[in-house]
């Protein structure tokens, strides 16, 4: 019954994905060649230490500029909440019933917000932004959440060196491979 399975399972995967003109004989006609976005875009993680942040700055006074044309409508003035939801403000108590998870009072990393912001912001243009306005928007992200930006002006080892208010509110799991732990 197994083998029948398969083989009905096979017989679905063949009428489903019929070989494309160009694919070589043998090969099984699953997936799609990337594009040049998909390719440009692939390797751009930012991690929490700062690795994959790219060069260029921002100001907080450019990102407050931004800000105001491009996310007010959503989060509304300050980050203080719209229908996209709040960026900024809150009360820091997170023990509470709801705590309001905002980046202040929420978010461990800064550079979490590199990379989230330059991949899915705003919502109905991601990858819209540059490098430099990326860093402004977090550099004034930051400042209405009363966290200081040196100088007003982000680049890269500057907000890999911010340190959040809930950095240590988080409880680390242990994810080494087995095979790699000493
Ligand atoms: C059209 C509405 C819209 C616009 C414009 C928009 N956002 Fe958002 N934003 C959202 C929504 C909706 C979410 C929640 C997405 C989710 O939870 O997956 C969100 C989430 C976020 C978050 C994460 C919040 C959190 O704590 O999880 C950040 C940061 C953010 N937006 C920044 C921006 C910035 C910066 C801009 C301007 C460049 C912007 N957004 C423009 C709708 C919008």
């Amino acid at each position: 019954m197994r083998i029948g399975k398969a083989l009905a399972a096979a017989a679905l995967c063949a009428t489903l994905a019929p070989a494309a003109p160009g694919d070589s004989p043998g090969t099984p006609a699953l997936g799609t060649t990337p594009n040049a976005h998909t390719l440009a875009t692939r390797d751009t993680l930012v991690f929490p230490d700062g690795r994959g942040l790219p060069p260029g700055s921002g100001t907080v006074a450019m990102g407050r500029d931004l800000f105001a044309r491009q996310c007010v409508a959503c989060h509304g003035e300050g980050g203080r909440g719209g229908p996209g939801g709040e960026l900024a403000g809150g009360d820091p108590d997170l023990t509470r019933d709801q705590p309001d998870k905002t980046i202040g009072t929420y978010w461990p990393y800064a550079t979490t917000l590199f990379d989230f912001i330059r991949r899915s912001m705003p919502l109905n243009a991601p990858w819209s932004l540059d490098n430099d306005h990326v860093y402004a928007l977090v550099a004034y992200l930051l400042d209405v959440n009363g966290i200081e930006v040196p100088a007003a002006t982000l680049d890269a080892a500057k907000l890999a060196a911010v340190k959040m208010p809930n950095r240590d509110g988080f409880r680390w799991v242990d994810v080494t491979p087995p095979d790699q732990a000493d």
